[in-house]
């Protein structure tokens, strides 16, 4: 239940509050308060539909402090990691998706708060993608890209154990590896796009994505600013408004619940899914 502090200019309950304050400091990154306002624009629903799933994320602080240890273990207080985790894990608990599909681990900050929703739901798979690079010396150097293995660990390295029962991570390049998920799942619930951030690479992973979405499913891209057109075109194309987190380049849609009107796009009254 939201229980609301009349003097508080958050719409959140002090106990969800609390909670992402504690998930954020245990998971050491400060970049990760959720952006409300984004949130509900995605689910067209008021923040109070998001507020015991983020009121629960007290409970996972011990999974947060083991992504930190794990990272802190592998050289670096954390990595070039989704900036948003505790969106993700809302977005999860509230649409309780049958598959999720991201492509882009690298050390698994979104994938393990997929994981952790999906688990909390007692149902749905997460499938993800990645290609790895691998740090070229025991220590990180200048000339590693941030997203980079250290030695020895493999994608995903930083997801906790009690987390990867019914994972299905495959790596590989999503140019090849997508389109076989693809044809493997009946359809997806929430797609993440954090792989190669390139305008062509991008607009073929929503090509392909596309067929598969479920009415209401939520499409996320992250790093767009080096992406081009490419998200706006697929919005556009989809009929239905991006929703871009804050200033940031992280951006996102929420697919049509109806079928399109007779200009082939979507009629206005059906494009925004119901309140949760
Ligand atoms: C920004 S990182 C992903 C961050 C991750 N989502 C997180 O939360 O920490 C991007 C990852 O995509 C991988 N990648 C790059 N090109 C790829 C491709 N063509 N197919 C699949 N993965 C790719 C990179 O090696 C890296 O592991």
């Amino acid at each position: 239940m939201t229980r609301r502090n009349a003097h508080s200019p958050s719409p959140l309950s002090l106990s969800a509050r609390a909670s992402v304050e504690r998930a954020g400091r245990a998971l050491g990154d400060r970049r990760a308060r959720p952006n409300l306002r984004w949130l509900s624009a995605l689910l067209g629903a008021t923040v109070g539909s998001v507020d015991e799933y983020l009121a629960e994320l007290a409970t996972a602080v011990p999974l947060e402090e083991e992504i930190r240890r794990r990272h802190l273990a592998g050289g670096r207080p954390n990595y070039a990691q989704f900036r948003a985790p505790f969106e993700l894990y809302a977005l999860v608990r509230c649409l309780r998706p049958r598959h999720v599909v991201e492509t882009g681990v690298s050390s698994g900050v979104s994938s393990a708060h997929f994981l952790l929703a999906l688990q909390r739901n007692r149902h749905g798979t997460l499938h993800s993608i990645d290609l790895p690079v691998v740090q070229r010396t025991a220590t990180f150097g200048r000339t590693d890209s941030p997203v980079a293995l250290p030695p020895g660990r493999a994608s995903g390295w930083a997801v906790p154990e009690p987390l990867r029962a019914g994972w299905d991570l495959r790596v590989g390049p999503s140019q090849e590896l997508l389109p076989a998920l693809l044809r493997s799942i009946p359809s997806v619930g929430l797609f993440l796009h954090d792989s190669l951030h390139t305008p062509t690479h991008l607009a073929f992973e929503l090509a392909t994505v596309r067929p598969k979405l479920d009415p209401g499913a939520i499409v996320l891209a992250d790093n767009t600013a080096w992406t081009g057109r490419s998200f706006p075109r697929f919005a556009r194309a989809v009929g239905v408004p991006m929703r871009a987190r804050g200033r940031s380049d992280l951006v996102g849609l929420r697919m049509p619940i109806g079928p399109p009107g007779r200009s082939g796009r979507r009629s206005s009254a059906r494009s925004t899914p119901p309140p949760l």
